[in-house]
């Protein structure tokens, strides 16, 4: 049975909806880092980019992990760029059983159209540059997902398809 299962993948891939709802089936505790991130510094992800910088945020999201090991039974959502700074990737897989929720760039476009002003590396992108910037940046993060310990496709990513992950590993 595993213990800590962390959900990776790109932003809109779903990782919060899926895990919030894993954890409830199985009596788990949720956990997802941008949430984490923003008690701690008491201001929303956009506003710690906006007053502090990226490579701020990328340190606080490094160092979170740390903090990860004490927590048992529990769904860990990571934020979509998390696992692709620092040794990040090796201390997911140290920490837990790590998915990597996959889906097609153009499909992703599709699911963050709805929310971008929420997410600061795509605000003020026009929808073609959204598009080349999703196509780009997830080619650029396939080498550190792909690391995952399971990668779901867009068929396999039923809550049921995560539980048996779960139960049988
Ligand atoms: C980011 C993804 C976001 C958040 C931040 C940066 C990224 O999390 O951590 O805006 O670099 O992909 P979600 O994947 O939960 O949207």
């Amino acid at each position: 049975m595993v213990s800590r299962l962390i959900l990776i993948g790109f932003m809109g891939s779903g990782k919060t909806t899926l895990g919030r709802k894993l954890a409830k089936k199985l009596n788990y505790q949720f956990i997802d880092t941008d949430t984490l991130i923003e008690e701690q510094e008491q201001l929303s992800i956009s506003q710690i980019f906006d007053q502090k910088g990226e490579s701020y945020f990328r340190a606080v999201e490094t160092k979170l992990l740390d903090s990860l090991e004490n927590h048992e039974n529990t769904i860990i959502s990571v934020g979509g760029g998390l696992p692709c700074f620092e040794k990040n990737m090796e201390k997911l897989k140290q920490l837990g059983t790590v998915i990597y929720l996959e889906r097609p760039a153009k499909e992703l476009y599709q699911r963050i159209l709805t929310n971008i002003q929420q997410r600061p590396l795509l605000a003020n992108k026009t929808e073609s540059e959204l598009l080349n910037y999703i196509e780009k940046t997830l080619q650029d993060r396939d080498v550190y997902y792909r690391q995952a310990h399971f990668i779901l496709n867009r068929d396999q990513q039923k809550i049921s398809d995560l539980q048996a992950i779960v139960l049988e590993n």
